[in-house]
C-alpha cells in the first residue's frame, strides 16, 4: 500500500519569529507545487502564529513540538491542543528524545500528550528510539516494543488515524551518525509489528514510520528508497533552507 511520505522539519530551540518568516520566504519557492511528499515545519511556540502566517496557501504544514495532555489550568510554562489548533497549527511531535533525556517525559506522559493530540484532531508525530548502551546490549526491539506498547495503550484504532511515528535512534541525532538504511528499516519493521498487535493490520500498513538522526541531502535519498521509510524528521539540516529543500526533493 502506497504511504505518502512525510518530511518533518524539527527546529528544537533555534530561531525567532523573524528568522521563521526569513526561512519561509526563501524555502517555500523551492518546494512550490512539490506535492508528492507532505511537509511539515515545526518551529518553537513562539514561532507557531508567524510560520502559519507566513505558510498560509502553501504547501507546508506548521507543527509544534510538544503538548500538554489537559486543555487548560494551573501547568505553568505548558501549552494545550486547543491553543495549538487556535493559531492553525495542524501537527505535534510527542515524546521527541529530548523531552525524555532532559525533562522527565516518560512512555505515561507520552501516551497522555498522545491521546490528547488524537482527541483533538491534531497529527501527532509520536517519536521512539534506543540510546546507544541499550543498542549495544541488544535491547534495540525489546526497547522500542515497551515504547510502542505504552505510548499506544488504551487508544482505539479509529482515534489512531492520524498517527505517525518517528523512529529516532538516540545515538544518531546530532551525531553525524546515521543509522544505515537497512538497520533503520528493521527497526521500523519492529513498530510496525507492535502497530499491527495495537491496532490491526489495516492500521499497520497505513501507519507512516518516519526515520530521524543526522538526516542530510547527502543520506536521504538512500534512507527514502527503504520501503519501511516514510519519510525523515529533520533537526539540524532543516534550519536552512537549502538544505531542508534538498532533503524534501531527494
Ligand atoms: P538531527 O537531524 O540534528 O540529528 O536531529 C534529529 C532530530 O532529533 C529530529 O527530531
Amino acid at each position: 500500500m502506497a504511504r505518502k511520505k512525510l518530511i518533518a522539519a524539527n527546529w528544537k530551540m533555534y530561531k525567532t519569529p523573524d528568522e521563521t518568516r526569513a526561512f519561509l520566504r526563501d524555502f517555500l519557492p523551492l518546494v512550490a507545487g512539490h506535492d508528492r511528499d507532505e511537509i511539515v515545519v515545526c518551529p518553537s511556540y513562539v514561532d507557531l502564529a508567524a510560520g502559519v502566517e507566513a505558510a498560509k496557501g502553501s504547501n507546508v504544514a506548521v507543527g509544534a513540538q510538544n503538548v500538554h495532555w489537559k486543555s487548560e489550568g494551573a501547568f505553568t510554562g505548558e501549552i494545550s491542543a486547543p491553543m495549538l489548533l487556535s493559531v492553525g497549527v495542524t501537527h505535534v511531535i510527542i515524546g521527541h528524545s529530548e523531552r525524555r533525556q532532559y525533562f522527565g517525559e516518560t512512555d505515561d506522559t507520552v501516551n497522555l500528550r498522545l491521546k490528547a493530540a488524537l482527541e483533538s484532531g491534531l497529527t501527532p508525530i509520536c517519536c521512539v528510539g534506543e540510546v546507544l548502551e541499550e543498542r549495544e546490549a541488544g535491547l534495540t526491539d525489546d526497547v522500542l516494543r515497551r515504547q510502542c506498547v505504552r505510548a499506544f495503550h488504551a487508544i482505539s484504532a479509529k482515534k489512531a488515524a492520524k498517527l505517525v511515528i518517528a523512529y529516532e535512534p538516540v545515538w544518531a541525532i546530532g551525531t553525524g551518525k546515521t543509522a544505515t538504511p537497512e538497520l533503520a528499516a528493521d527497526a521500523h519493521a519492529v513498530i510496525r509489528r507492535e502497530a499491527k498487535e495495537a491496532f490491526g493490520e489495516e492500521f499497520a500498513a497505513r501507519l507512516r514510520i518516519l526515520y530521524g538522526g543526522s538526516v542530510k541531502p547527502e543520506n536521504a535519498a538512500a534512507l527514502m528508497a527503504q520501503e519501511e521509510i516514510d519519510g525523515a524528521l529533520v533537526g539540524g539540516a532543516s534550519l536552512d533552507p537549502k538544505s531542508f529543500a534538498a532533503i524534501v526533493e531527494y
